[in-house]
């Protein structure tokens, strides 16, 4: 039997290279403790069999993760996420596959044996990595000399000091095509490298040129103090106004926030989250070194994972004008039911020439002063106040009509808050601003959440009824072709994970039989690490499987299979397994030469079989 995507690297990203020696992993795992490793993360608490805790990968208040010391594993009900112990590292800690073994190690005291081709991948992320430095060091360089006046320049007109450009570690690049280029290559980097690192472009001759020209540099330090990227700004009007790296094998935009890399250092408790770089550096100047910004993108889950070591209280101050807003909107949905307390704080608009126009934070530091700021701050509003805000906005509250409408959209907004106490308060409020009593306003929320309950009801009953549809993995890509065959198929493999001395020496079933490659996969890896004498268990198959495959696989083995009637299951499997299967190849009947060529084996009795 062979196993499909064994020995192969990263298809994509998070799957793993099998560059460490199998007997090195299982040791690894065997030293891991499930339970004591996830218990240093997340506080536990046994109940049965399994010990429950939250979630540590998304936001919840009521705990729907959990850890089975039997099976090893960790499985979260609410986000369907689980895995293994190096799965389990791998989300928390935001590492690759091998990092994290490596880091388990570290853990565990193991010696980690590495192999050529890891050696290799590590090296060439360090030589990116080196230079990426060595361009931040040469652009630095660059600013400092009389060919970096027109940045320095622009520094002076944007109010940017000497030293806050310095402890940004900014730089300047030239008017030119090719400064970058030549240093950088008699420092010894190749073009591939060059090119890797995205610091400099192909023309369509081939030909290369510095990607960054005539432009202030703002290198993207991660809270390692790697230099991963660089985002620059022009010096003039002319777009694009902003140009970043694309992304590397060290820059993913998805994971790293501008200036956390200084803001994990903040003796402020909470840290604010800016859209833009330049008013991350204007905060910082001002004071307010907990600024960091996500550099023109939407926040992003692995961005709350990572804000989440080093503060669990944010400040959304995105910009005051339609984009912000949305942008706000986004982030608190993200942030919605998390263990962050969220607060937004809105910048007003400035008045000019008779006109109310759009300010940054970094214009408002600008006009308003860092005292002004530090005020805003502290009075700014929390999520909910926001959204209410927003609803209110929506309606003219003077119209009654209009008023009705509002009632009902806010009550409907105030039945999905999960806290009665906030309920209750934001109950009143409303009324207020609707102009009724606060009991009717409670009346018209009980009513709304009535709704709701009956809602959300009515789709639990739904889910009920289609059991086989509920358990359809998440990713277009694992869906079940054949669901009868499929649910045969998990059992098969629970059966095998449970106790794998019910099987026969031989693999009673194929992995081309099963329907679902996944669940077949699985089974080979399985049935080979069983035949070679392995634990036979779900941590092993991490290095095989993406983090998205291996949660499913973890949601498969954490459903209860009965160990009393395991043997007549097994066959039952078996059967409808190969029944499906037989279906599938199009029947023996629709191939003329392939029924013929059956019926003959069946004559010679080697075991073929009659379906139709
Ligand atoms: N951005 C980007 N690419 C663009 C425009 C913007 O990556 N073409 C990102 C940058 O990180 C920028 C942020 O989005 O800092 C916010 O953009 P914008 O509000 O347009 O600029 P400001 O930050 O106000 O820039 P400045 O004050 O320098 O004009
Ligand atoms: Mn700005």
């Amino acid at each position: 039997m062979t196993i499909g995507k064994y020995g192969k690297t990263d298809r994509k990203e998070g799957l793993c290279h099998m560059a460490f020696p199998q007997s090195f992993l299982d040791e690894l795992i065997a030293r891991s403790d499930i339970v004591d490793v996830v218990g240093s993360y997340v506080q536990l608490t046994r109940k049965g069999a399994n010990l429950f805790g939250l979630c540590p990968f998304h936001s919840e208040k009521t705990g729907s993760f959990s850890v089975s010391p039997d099976k090893q594993i960790y499985y979260c009900f609410g986000c369907k996420r689980g895995g293994g112990v190096v799965n389990f590292i791998m989300e928390e800690e935001n590492l690759p596959f091998p990092d994290a073994v490596r880091f388990l190690a570290k853990r565990a005291g193991l010696e980690v044996p590495e192999e050529d081709g890891d050696r290799e991948a590590g090296r060439r992320r360090q030589r990116l990595l080196d230079l990426n430095r060595d361009a931040a060091r040469f652009y630095y360089q660059l600013l400092q000399q009389p060919e970096g006046q027109a940045v320095q320049d622009y520094l002076a007109r944007r109010r940017i000091t000497r030293r806050t450009a310095v402890k940004f570690g900014m730089g300047a690049s030239l008017d030119a095509w090719d400064v970058l280029l030549t240093a950088m290559t008699k420092k010894g980097y190749t073009k591939t490298e060059l090119l890797e690192a995205g610091l400099v472009v192909q023309n369509r001759n081939g030909g290369l040129y510095d990607k960054f020209r005539n432009r202030l540099m703002l290198p993207v330090i991660d809270t390692r103090g790697d230099v991963v990227a660089f985002g620059s700004r022009v010096l003039d009007k002319s777009e694009p106004k902003y140009m970043n790296s694309s992304e590397t094998p060290v820059y993913s935009k998805r994971r790293v926030l501008y200036g956390l890399n200084l803001a994990k250092k903040s003796k402020r408790s909470n840290i604010i989250l800016c859209e833009g770089n330049l008013d991350i550096v204007t905060l910082h100047q001002a004071g307010f070194d907990n600024a960091v910004a996500s550099m023109g993108t939407a926040l992003t889950v692995e961005q709350t994972r990572l804000l989440s070591r080093f503060t669990k209280e944010l400040v959304l101050c995105y910009d005051n004008d339609n984009a912000g807003k949305i942008a706000t909107e986004r982030a608190l949905q993200i942030l919605n039911n998390s263990e962050f307390s969220v607060k937004v704080l809105q910048l007003p608009r400035r008045l000019v020439d008779g006109e109310y126009v759009k300010q940054d934070a970094d214009d408002f530091i600008k006009f308003q002063g860092p005292d002004a700021f530090e005020r805003l701050l502290n009075g700014s509003e929390n999520g909910t106040e926001f959204r209410m805000a927003q609803v209110a906005g929506k309606y003219d509250l003077a119209n009654d009509e209009s008023r009705i409408a509002y009632c009902e959209e806010i009550s409907d907004f105030l039945a999905g808050l999960s806290n009665a106490v906030e309920r209750e308060i934001y109950t009143t409020r409303a009324a207020e601003a609707a102009k009724i009593t606060p009991e009717a306003m409670k009346l018209e929320v009980q009513r709304a959440f009535k709704r709701r309950i009956s809602r959300e009801r009515r789709a639990e009953l739904r889910k009920d009824l289609n059991p086989a549809a509920q358990r359809q993995p998440k990713e277009r890509t694992l869906r079940y072709e054949n669901v009868r065959s499929a649910r045969a198929e998990e059992g098969i493999l629970r059966l095998l994970l449970l106790d794998d001395s019910l099987f026969p020496p031989d693999p009673p079933i194929q992995e081309e039989q099963f329907s679902s490659p996944l669940l077949g996969r699985a089974f080979a890896a399985l049935w080979q690490a069983r035949s070679c004498g392995r634990p036979v268990a779900i941590a092993t198959l991490t290095g095989l499987f993406s983090p998205e495959e291996m949660s499913h696989l973890t949601s498969v083995c954490q459903q209860p299979e009965s160990v009393q009637n395991a043997r007549q299951a097994l066959t039952d499997y078996i059967r409808i397994i190969q029944t499906e299967a037989a279906k599938r190849s199009g029947g023996v009947n629709a191939d003329p030469l392939l029924a013929a060529a059956e019926k003959y084996k069946d004559k010679k009795g080697t075991g073929g079989k009659q379906h139709g």
